[in-house]
């Protein structure tokens, strides 16, 4: 499903480059459930980036479905980013002011879903991730772990068959990061592709395979033979 080959990126900034990502290469089956670990300003997040087509590398490939990334224009990109990946961002990205019901239906606004669908959608995967009760309050009036959980309500919008999710439970208490996890278990259940980056010990032994970068460098990429129960996180 996605396959990544040398995947460099450099930043430059002024005088400066930094090379966020060094010859990155690694594969990832339909149905896993990877944890993307490293220390802060290791590259996690530029490789989100790149793996949600959000980013170019420098150089290096990375074929999703079969299909080269580099090859496509801007509107195939936004369509591959609308239709198969669902971002879960550490910030939320919600639309304040807004309701939960509102914010999970935008996407699908670009997705020629007809209204009633829309509504009848987004209650569903409001109610999958604990929130029927709270449809119309606004993403200001929700604790951290419930807009956390509307993020995940509308990442599953359009059912992307990758959910890339950076740092969900970062900024959220442990029960309430307990739940988003169970949520992203369940989701894998149901044969969803899911890629978490956390640099949590603790949520990283919930998933099946643990990558570990360091320095932009592949440090590690192992199957997870201890994984957690979800109940034994504590933070
Ligand atoms: N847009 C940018 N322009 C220039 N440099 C950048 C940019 N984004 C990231 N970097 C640099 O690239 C390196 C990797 O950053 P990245 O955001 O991928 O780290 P990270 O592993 O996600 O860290 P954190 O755990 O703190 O979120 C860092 O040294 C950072 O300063
Ligand atoms: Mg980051």
């Amino acid at each position: 499903m996605i396959k990544v080959s040398h995947l460099t990126k450099i930043y430059k900034t002024g005088e400066i480059e930094v090379v966020a990502l060094d010859n990155v290469s690694f594969e990832i089956k339909k149905g896993e459930f990877v944890a993307i670990m490293g220390p802060s300003g290791s590259g996690k997040s530029t490789l989100m980036n790149l793996l949600g087509a959000l980013d170019v590398p420098t150089s290096g490939e990375y074929i999703l479905d079969g299909e080269k990334i580099a090859d496509l224009e801007e509107d195939e990109l936004a369509e591959i980013r609308n239709k198969k990946i669902g971002f879960i961002f550490q910030s939320y990205n919600l639309l304040p002011r807004t309701t939960a019901l509102k914010n999970v239906m935008v996407p699908m606004m670009y997705g020629d879903i007809p209204k009633e669908e829309r509504i009848k959608k987004a209650k569903k995967y409001l109610q999958m991730v604990g929130l029927e009760d709270r449809l119309e309050h606004a993403s200001n009036e929700l604790s951290g772990g419930q807009q956390q959980r509307v993020a995940i309500a509308r990442a599953l919008g359009m059912r992307p068959s990758i959910i890339l999710a950076d740092e969900p439970t970062g900024n959220i208490a442990t029960k309430q990061a307990i739940e988003v996890m169970k949520i992203l278990d369940d989701l894998n259940k149901k044969g969803h592709t899911i890629v978490v980056i956390t640099h949590e010990n603790e949520i990283a032994e919930c998933t099946k395979r643990i990558i570990c970068l360091r320095d932009g460098r592949l440090e590690k990429d192992e199957l997870n033979q201890k994984r957690q129960k979800l109940s034994k996180i504590v933070k």
